[in-house]
């Protein structure tokens, strides 16, 4: 298991993209976060890399302007920044090109000979995909990978596009790195309350004797944005959400809630665990895809009181383009825990709100007994909050003060971040990847079995086999995903925010 106050040892990181968007929002001010909160060594290397020329000096200067930007911490004196920054060096080149990668070698041995270091390398593709097991061949014959101390190469998704694709991108990258040394980043996995999933099931001794078919009638997760594609329709539009957001984060997420107890917290009993509820995931034909997945697409609308286009009339988009924006799904997961419970999923771009929130669904007190006389209790709820405000909460039944006949739900709420700035996904993800914990993230077995569930739906969509639905923006998705839960008995609980006006909260 992580363990953030763990010091890793002095390392260098090589970051492929170095000039591009990820390394600006996220790695540079993640690398701040974590110098600035002591989780760095003393020693420690970063050469970035890219096709745009650029000299250290101002490599440097864009880093200072995206921690500035974009850090959630920011240097307090130019004493600090400096310190800082004196790590970082550019190195321009094409990854296709074997002679850039003599400079990094170069760079990387000089530093480690001044402080007579073993050589931990970490090299960071924040690069496309299709570039990865290019990469991984040239770090190889370049002689970067042959080091006394450790290597380790964090790629992010999308891993391929189908099976096939993925697998064949993994065997690149075997024949340089080990399933040991390849770190796949879901940063959903590095969030806070992901992360706090598996403590709240297994540090609290009143849960797991409910946790199971017996007790829970629906689990329900939500990861719902107000954003459209914005810059990135050229690749949204051939991916859509399924592949975007359904086969990683969403399935990451039904995995935490719904893996067994490992025999150990470590790594490889979670991977484990994990791995088989996807084994044990109900797959779709073609055919029933159409029954248990939907798909839509939104239409112009209003977000934030403000008027928004259609997807179709996006900059980039095809005028003609079925990609869905939209998802949701009932699943199962097929073994004797949660037989017969759904597992209702809802992603898409332009709704409502942005929160992502799992809520677990307690089965109802028997209908026409007691308080449920006229069949209208609420269920209790466990509602975990994953964005924007972490935190739980657990909805309950109470009388209503002075009022004996009236039942009303209550809630018991915790705020997950205790009041503080809670470290960003991407400072957890690469604070583990430099101490070698790769507990949150994403083992090769769970990435191809994800890519086996989704390929039928995928291929059934592509045929056209099954409609595509639409949505204005700023709603909560087609009616057709209500009418999914809808058939079951079920609906979707408002995310939290919205729910808050029909719950007292305890203490008020
Ligand atoms: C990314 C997807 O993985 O996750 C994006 O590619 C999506 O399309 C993003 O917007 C959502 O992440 P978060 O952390 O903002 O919920």
């Amino acid at each position: 298991m992580s363990t953030r106050s763990r010091t890793p040892e002095a390392f260098s990181i090589v970051i492929f993209g170095a000039t591009g968007d990820l390394a600006k929002r996220k790695l540079f001010p993640a690398l701040f976060g974590l110098y600035k909160t002591g989780l760095l060594p003393e020693h420690f290397r970063v050469v970035g890399t890219g096709r745009t020329p650029r000299s250290t000096d101002e490599f440097r200067e864009s880093v200072r302007a995206s921690v500035s930007e974009f850090g959630r911490l920011k240097p307090d004196s130019n004493a600090e920044w400096q310190d800082f920054a004196g790590r970082f060096y550019y190195a321009a080149s094409d990854v296709n090109d074997p002679r850039g990668y003599g400079e990094i070698r170069s760079i990387i041995e000089s530093f480690e000979k001044e402080h007579a270091l073993p050589g931990n390398r970490l090299f960071y593709l924040a690069i496309s995909p299709d570039l990865f097991g290019a990469v991984s061949r040239h770090l190889r014959d370049s002689g970067l990978t042959e080091t006394a101390g450790w290597k380790r190469l964090v790629i992010e998704k999308p891993i391929g596009h189908d099976h096939a694709s993925a697998k064949a991108l993994n065997g690149q990258i075997k024949q340089t790195f080990t399933e040991e040394e390849t770190y796949r980043i879901d940063h959903y996995l590095g969030k806070q309350m992901v992360q706090n999933i598996d403590v709240i099931r297994f540090a609290n001794s009143m849960f797991e004797p409910l946790w199971n078919h017996h007790y829970i009638e629906c689990v329900q997760i939500t990861a719902s944005e107000i954003v459209g594609v914005e810059e990135r329709a050229g690749f949204y539009d051939r991916t859509g959400a399924l592949r975007d957001m359904v086969q990683n984060h969403m399935l990451q997420m039904l995995m935490m809630v719904a893996m067994e107890p490992p025999s150990r917290l470590k790594t490889e009993a979670i991977h484990d665990e994990k791995i088989k509820v996807l084994r044990s995931l109900r797959r779709y034909t073609e055919e029933e895809a159409g029954e248990h997945v939907i798909r839509a697409q939104y239409l112009a609308g209003s977000i934030e009181g403000k008027q928004v286009p259609g997807y179709r009339e996006e900059k980039n988009v095809r005028f003609d383009s079925n990609t869905e924006t939209f998802v949701a799904a009932k699943l199962y997961v097929d073994n004797l825990r949660w037989a017969g419970v759904p597992f209702y999923v809802r992603t898409g771009k332009r709704m409502a709100e942005k929160a992502t929130e799992i809520v677990i669904q307690f089965r109802n007190v028997p209908k026409n007994l007691y308080f449920n006389k006229h069949n209208n209790l609420n269920p209790n709820l466990l509602v975990i909050s994953i964005q924007p405000n972490e935190g739980i909460q657990m909805v309950l039944n109470a009388r209503h003060p002075g009022d004996d006949s009236r039942i009303v739900p209550v809630a018991m709420e915790f705020s997950g971040n205790f009041g503080k700035s809670v470290p960003e996904a991407y400072e957890s993800l690469i604070h583990d990847a430099i101490i070698g914990d790769q507990t949150f993230f994403t083992h090769w077995e769970e990435v191809s079995l994800a890519w086996k569930f989704i390929d039928p739906i995928r291929r059934a969509w592509d045929a056209d086999k099954h409609p595509l639905y639409h949505y204005a923006s700023g709603t909560w998705g087609p009616q057709e995903a209500h009418e999914l839960l809808a058939r079951e008995g079920h609906a979707w609980w408002p995310v939290t925010g919205r729910r808050d006006h029909r719950i007292i909260r305890v203490g008020q």
